[in-house]
């Protein structure tokens, strides 16, 4: 909150965009379901839209890449390009590439968990999150948001608060004491905080320099945060390490990791300020490069009368502001950066907005960390496996055979994601199903994913026993089979899992380029010959493999793509 995220007075409020405001009203409800997933008929009620106002909405977002229809159509589920408002925040502000390197050497010394947080209004909301031992407690991702009576940052945080900010806080309180705005939080949690207490908080904070949470969130869930200035010496965010009483007391945390704490927020601090822009070194209505196209214009054509142009004018002017850096877009660069007239794009930057996703300030406007609440912070939360599902159904639809990601545990291929093929496999092949890396295509991808060290390591002590007449037991052969994959780009192994089986596989790469698993097709060795497979299965692979490495860049935020 502090002043300058309370939405904005707009002198023009017949200006604001419809369906913008009802596009983010569908993500909103679909971010906040279970499993980011409802039927439209849920969607009208959740929303207080019309039934064809929803289906309008949500075709606009199908087309776009935000949602998309699962169920024979019968359920709405967020779709990766629903990360893409949280993504551009987070690039644009820069905090998560900047601190991230800090904060994993903190969280290595200390071995405990690392969290950065900013403010968002009465939420404390998290954008980067170095996890380690965190078996015992609940997991936050970057996106999550805590309500700021509940956590170690919030008392940090409120420091700047007005009275405004204060009533508007309590009003929250009384609207939602079950804290079912807040899906991150566990549902057993202590007693509630009085006001006087909180304030009291607030206060012990700002004279020590630190806050605590002793189990304000959950039994044994303890933290301590510092805050990290800007280069105008307010505080950008806040820095936790978070542990649990199983292995610390609040007291033996703040005698133990208080001053690395600190000497690391300094630290971080000091990079703000390095890599500050001088507010006089870009003119304030300087042009943007290159004007870009219109990006909305194709999906019009797809979709025709059901397209809602502004939703996705709105929803690409918030794209923009990830190249923007941390003093945001004024106007004209807006419009430029996204090729809209204008006045278009100043409609859309109001509703933004009064949505309380962007912030006026001068000339300027600034995205506001609220856009995580889009579909950023829920689509955190899928496995490898559950984003590369949909794309390992598509394969299967179009090569009717079966299709499966899986990823390198020990010597074995395991199993992370399914789709089979409506024929029925000689081999009975489950998520979680194990085989040996070094006899099946999957495994050969990913053992070339390997560094040199590691890949001998394996050829060294791996179990390589033969499991038909065909496979490839020769230890100096594998190398040079595995030379080949590498070559290639991806494998095909001919039965020598299993008599009659051929599979073909890719590797899927994260923004860093680093293979994370690999997708495979398993065909009947009788119905597709090796030359057949390299023709037809092998494009359709890589599609998906490249589909699912994009979706995995969308989510894996701008620390890791470094
Ligand atoms: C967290 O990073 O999970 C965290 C940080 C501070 C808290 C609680 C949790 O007070």
């Amino acid at each position: 909150m502090a002043g300058e995220t309370a939405p904005q007075r707009d002198p023009h409020p017949d200006e604001s965009v419809g369906p913008l405001e009802r596009g983010f009203a569908v993500l909103r409800a679909l971010a906040a379901a279970p499993g980011g997933r409802l039927r439209p008929s849920e969607l009208t009620k959740g929303t207080g839209l019309a039934r064809s106002t929803v289906d309008r909405v949500a075709a606009t977002l199908a087309e776009l890449g935000y949602v998309r229809a699962e169920g024979d159509g019968r359920d709405l589920v967020l779709a990766p390009a629903a990360a893409q408002p949280g993504s551009a925040y987070l690039r644009g502000c820069g905090l998560p590439r900047l601190l991230a390197p800090a904060a994993e050497e903190l969280s290595a010394r200390l071995e405990e968990s690392v969290s950065i947080a900013v403010p968002d209004r009465d939420s404390v909301r998290f954008i980067l999150q170095i996890q380690r031992r965190r078996a015992l407690s609940v997991s936050f991702r970057a996106g999550d948001a805590l309500p700021v009576e509940r956590c170690a940052p919030g008392a940090i945080f409120a420091r700047a608060w007005s009275e405004a900010d204060f009533a508007a806080w309590r009003a929250r309180l009384d609207q939602d004491p079950d804290y079912v705005d807040y899906p991150a939080l566990p549902t057993h949690r202590p007693e509630k905080e009085s006001v006087a207490s909180f304030r009291q908080r607030i206060a012990r904070a700002a004279k020590a320099g630190y806050a605590e949470d002793d189990q304000l969130i959950e039994k044994g869930l303890i933290a301590l945060a510092v805050p990290v200035h800007d280069a105008a010496g307010n505080v950008a965010c806040a820095l936790s390490v978070v542990s649990h009483t199983s292995r610390q007391s609040v007291g033996s945390l703040r005698a133990t990791m208080l001053p690395a704490l600190l000497d690391a927020a300094r630290a971080m601090s000091e990079r703000l300020a390095e890599a500050a822009v001088p507010q006089d070194a870009a003119s304030d209505e300087a042009e943007a490069g290159a004007v870009a196209a219109d990006p909305t214009a194709a999906a019009k054509e797809q979709l025709g009368p059901e397209y809602l142009q502004s939703l996705a004018r709105g929803l690409s002017v918030l794209s923009a502001f990830g190249d923007a850096g941390p003093r945001g877009l004024t106007l004209s660069e807006a419009a430029a950066a996204t090729g809209l007239p204008r006045a278009t794009a100043r409609r859309s930057l109001l509703t933004s907005v009064r949505q309380g996703y962007v912030a006026a300030d001068g000339s300027r406007f600034r995205i506001l960390p609220r856009v995580l609440e889009l579909g950023y912070a829920r689509l955190g939360r899928l496995t490898l496996g559950q984003l590369a599902q949909p794309h390992l159904e598509q394969v299967v639809r179009t090569v009717h055979e079966s299709a499966s990601m899986a990823v390198l545990d020990g010597d074995d291929v395991r199993y992370v994601a399914r789709a089979a093929a409506g024929r029925i496999m000689s081999v009975d092949i489950m998520i979680g199903t194990r085989f040996p890396a070094f006899a099946t295509s999957m495994g050969r991808v990913l053992l070339t994913g390997l560094s040199p060290a590691e890949r001998a390591r394996f050829l060294a002590t791996a179990r390589i026993s033969p499991l038909t007449r065909h496979t490839v037991t020769d230890r100096s052969e594998l190398l040079s089979v595995l030379e080949g994959v590498a070559a290639d780009g991806y494998a095909l192994v001919d039965q020598e899992l299993e008599e009659g089986l051929r599979s073909m596989a890719v590797p899927v790469r994260d923004p860093s380029g680093a293979t994370v698993a690999a997708v495979n097709v398993s065909m009947h060795a009788a119905r597709t010959s090796a030359a057949e497979a390299r023709a037809t299965v092998l494009p359709v692979l890589q599609a998906a493999a490249r589909a699912i490495s994009a979706d995995l860049a969308l989510l894996s935020g701008p620390a890791a793509a470094g």
